[in-house]
């Protein structure tokens, strides 16, 4: 509980002791609302007012009625809370917490590539940036991108951007063939096959729960694929007691509250000599910074009128075609 609250005293950066009492008073006085990602410290995870994943995280910034957004996520993720209120102060603890998805996706090199096929629908995963979401016709995430290809009629040709991962786990379970953007996840394409076999080995009833933008050969050995919020409602509903989780292990803080009693098993990555499977974006965040941005209201996500308006219309028919 809380353990790392307490920080040093340091007059230079003003730090207080207590960090998480710091940060409630602070959320008072701008009324202030904190959405977290899964894949975010676990103390940050802990002092969230929400925690999910990014579908989750748009509705609720859809939908809240606080003056300040304080988004302990990426960058595209705070992107999207400005998109759906720009007239609110949407504060993102560390601006250089980026996405290599997104980084994949240039929006020059894909306007060309949206121009060389005009007769195309564009769905793009919400991990891209703003530009690339004011070209796109539909956003999805992990957890709907299923059901939104599934609504669009079948003689219409599809562009689906970024992550070539989802795009062609998606045409799998649709049977709908897609034009697919080859961007990829440095952390989801990390996970060795190899070493995933050698644990299924020494756990025979452990269950491997694998997110969409893994490598296929990952996927193959999934019992169960999914978004993050999905993959934590598979662990606490199955009954098998063990699970090899091939996602960020950020989400397994929130896997071992929900059910205590199971054991989680961080999918390894290829290389020994790292933490690859942390998500180096995602974990710029720090209680400190998360503290510092809503003391100093800044940094703050700024978007120009004419991409906020372009990008909002494929967020609402995102957030409209999620509904069940
Ligand atoms: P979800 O939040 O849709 O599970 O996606 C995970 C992810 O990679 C976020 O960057
Ligand atoms: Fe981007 Fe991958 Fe990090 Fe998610 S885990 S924010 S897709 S780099």
């Amino acid at each position: 509980m809380f353990t790392t609250a307490i920080v040093q005293n340091n007059p230079a950066r003003e730090i207080p002791v207590d960090l998480f009492a710091a940060i409630q008073a602070l959320k008072q006085e701008l009324n202030a609302v904190i959405l977290a990602h899964y894949y975010q410290e676990p103390d940050i995870q802990d002092i969230a007012d929400y925690i999910g994943d990014s579908l989750g995280l748009a509705q609720q910034a859809a939908k809240t009625d606080a003056e300040v957004i304080v988004f302990a996520g990426v960058h595209f993720m705070a992107e999207t809370a400005k998109i759906l209120n720009p007239n609110k102060l949407v504060l993102l603890p560390d601006l250089a917490a980026g996405c290599s998805l997104a980084d994949s996706c240039p929006s020059q090199e894909f306007a060309a590539f949206k121009a060389a096929h005009p007769d195309h629908l564009v769905i793009s995963y919400i991990n891209c940036t703003a530009e690339i979401k004011a070209m796109s016709d539909i956003i999805c995430t992990s957890s709907n991108a299923v059901q939104i290809v599934r609504q669009i009629p079948l003689n219409r040709p599809i562009i689906f951007a970024p992550d070539r991962n989802l795009g062609r786990y998606v045409m799998q379970q649709t049977g709908r063939n897609m034009l697919l953007w080859q961007g990829s996840c440095i952390v989801h394409e990390t996970f060795s096959e190899k070493k995933l076999v050698q644990l299924k080995i020494q756990h025979p009833a452990a269950e491997v729960l694998a997110h969409p933008e893994c490598e296929p050969p990952i996927l193959r050995h999934a019992d169960y694929v999914g978004s993050t919020t999905a993959l934590l409602k598979f662990c606490q509903k199955s009954t098998a007691s063990s699970f090899i989780v091939a996602t960020e292990p950020g989400i397994i803080h929130q896997m071992r509250k929900e059910a205590s009693h199971k054991n989680f098993i961080p999918a390894p990555p290829m290389n020994n000599n790292c933490n690859c499977n942390e998500c180096p974006y995602m974990r710029l965040n720090t209680l400190e910074k998360l503290y510092l941005a809503m003391k100093n209201r800044s940094p703050e996500i700024k978007l120009s009128e004419e991409i906020v308006t372009a990008a909002l219309k494929p967020l609402q028919r995102m957030l409209a075609m999620s509904v069940k």
